[in-house]
């Protein structure tokens, strides 16, 4: 573990343009940019660019309870692989993070395996706003629609209490924003319809936009009258879209996080992929897609997540009604978001503001989110020219939806507090430590 770090000849943002700089990095922290000083170890970048790690908002990596789908190390790794140098592991696990004792054992199982700096997200219940107030976190998780797990926060009642507890606490409110009488609704009518022969793509119409949209209108609602920091998971619609740029407009304490694979994948996955796809909320329409690229343009989505959620294969190839929801992400956001930026669909900067500069300002971390003088060195040198497919997958979900795709713009090296967690297809086991909050 060397205690110095040059990475030299690299390239990075300023104000938009990219520079040629130099990093130097010591016991952690960002010392110099600019300067080519003297370091223990130098990585020669030659002219790749440079950007603060990824902060990834969103992600299950199901320790403890569900350790054959992921752990923090294995899924740790596949982040470090995929230039995500921060995540934050929500609560449906088991035990559920819905108690102080279950987050403080998730906090052990974090420092003992997790080789990226890691944030935990509470668990809220119907019935557990004290705990809500007392839990040492930044951020609550609202499950308003069933999903894996059992967490379910479904009435008006509980959800204001939880809220309430949010805004005493200075938590953020991570709302997975599905109504669960709609969902339920349309689950009995199409059950009876389908009985045993239903196709993946039927998850969307069970899991409608529309009840998406009333879970939305609801807690955007409830946080008018109660001010709480309320943000949005995984938003998928265009109908959403339109909701959350309205909201946005009135309060600056709405949040909105769209996925990769909503992004990226639409109902037609569907046909090639079957239940390895099917994910809460569902793919969408091609023309929901094309809003949430608009959301990104127009400043209405803050954040990009992988929401990834591994389950096993043998799992995933059940049929539909027994199939879990949810896919890997972490290896694959950012060479997705980069092979984007060469295609010209998103800006560079707009990549590094939607997953570093907002999921820092969102949350308040401190020291984390740009490359500063002073900052925690969390980096990742990026290969803008290298095409490519994903040859191996960390994660022990061994699979992923974007794994045949020649994608061109790669991370090649990740440092987590100034320590060399991938390099060039080789990981090392660095030393995650907690997220801090100001
Ligand atoms: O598809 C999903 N999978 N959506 C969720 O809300 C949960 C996640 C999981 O934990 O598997
Ligand atoms: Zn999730």
């Amino acid at each position: 573990m060397a205690s110095s770090l040059l990475i030299k000849h690299c390239r990075i943002l300023d104000r938009g343009k990219l520079k040629e700089s130099h990093i130097f990095i010591r016991q952690g922290k960002i010392k110099s940019i600019g300067k080519a000083e003297r370091a223990q170890k130098t990585i020669e970048a030659e002219g790749n660019i440079v950007i603060p790690g990824l902060i990834d908002c969103h992600v299950h990596f199901r320790q403890p309870g569900g350790e054959q789908k992921e752990d923090f190390y294995s899924g740790s790794r596949a982040a470090a692989k995929g230039g995500i140098t921060s995540i934050f592991d929500m609560p449906n696990t088991n035990p559920a993070t819905t108690t102080l004792a279950a987050l403080k054992q998730k906090r052990e199982l974090a420092k003992r395996h997790c080789i990226v700096n890691y944030g935990l997200h509470f668990g809220a219940t119907p019935d557990n706003a004290d705990m809500v107030r007392k839990a040492d976190t930044k951020s609550v998780k609202i499950y308003m629609g069933s999903s894996t797990g059992n967490l379910l926060v479904n009435t008006p009642e509980a959800l204001a209490r939880i809220f309430m507890a949010a805004k005493q606490s200075g938590k953020v409110c991570m709302v997975h924003a599905e109504d669960e009488e709609c969902l339920r609704n349309l689950k009995e009518m199409y059950k009876e319809q389908t009985a045993n022969h239903a196709e993946a793509e039927l998850h969307t119409k069970i899991r409608d936009s529309s009840c998406a949209a009333k879970a939305i209108k609801d807690a955007l609602r409830l946080q008018a009258k109660i001010g709480n920091k309320l943000y949005f998971c995984h938003t998928s619609t265009k109908e959403e879209m339109a909701l959350l740029r309205k909201a946005k407009q009135r309060s600056t304490k709405v949040f909105c996080e769209v996925t990769p694979h909503h992004l990226f994948l639409d109902v037609r996955a569907y046909r090639k992929y079957g239940n390895f796809v099917k994910v809460n909320p569902p793919l969408r329409h091609a023309e929901d897609r094309e809003a949430l690229w608009k959301g990104i343009a127009d400043g209405t989505v803050d954040t990009i997540s992988t929401d990834h959620a591994p389950h096993l294969p043998e799992e995933k190839g059940q049929g539909y009604w027994d199939a879990p929801s949810g896919m890997p992400g972490v290896e694959t956001m950012l060479p997705l978001l980069l092979d984007a930026v060469n295609k010209g669909k998103l800006s560079l900067t707009k990549v590094v503001e939607l997953t570093a500069w907002n999921p820092a300002k969102i949350f308040g971390i401190v020291n984390k989110g740009y490359i500063k003088v002073g900052y925690d060195a969390d980096l990742v040198l990026a290969d803008m020219n290298l095409s490519t497919r994903l040859e191996s997958i960390e994660s022990k979900s061994k699979w992923s939806p974007f794994q045949d795709m020649i994608l061109q713009g790669w991370p090649v090296v990740t440092i987590i507090n100034g320590d060399i967690a991938y390099y060039r297809g080789a990981l090392y086991n660095t030393r995650g430590k907690p997220v801090a909050f100001a």
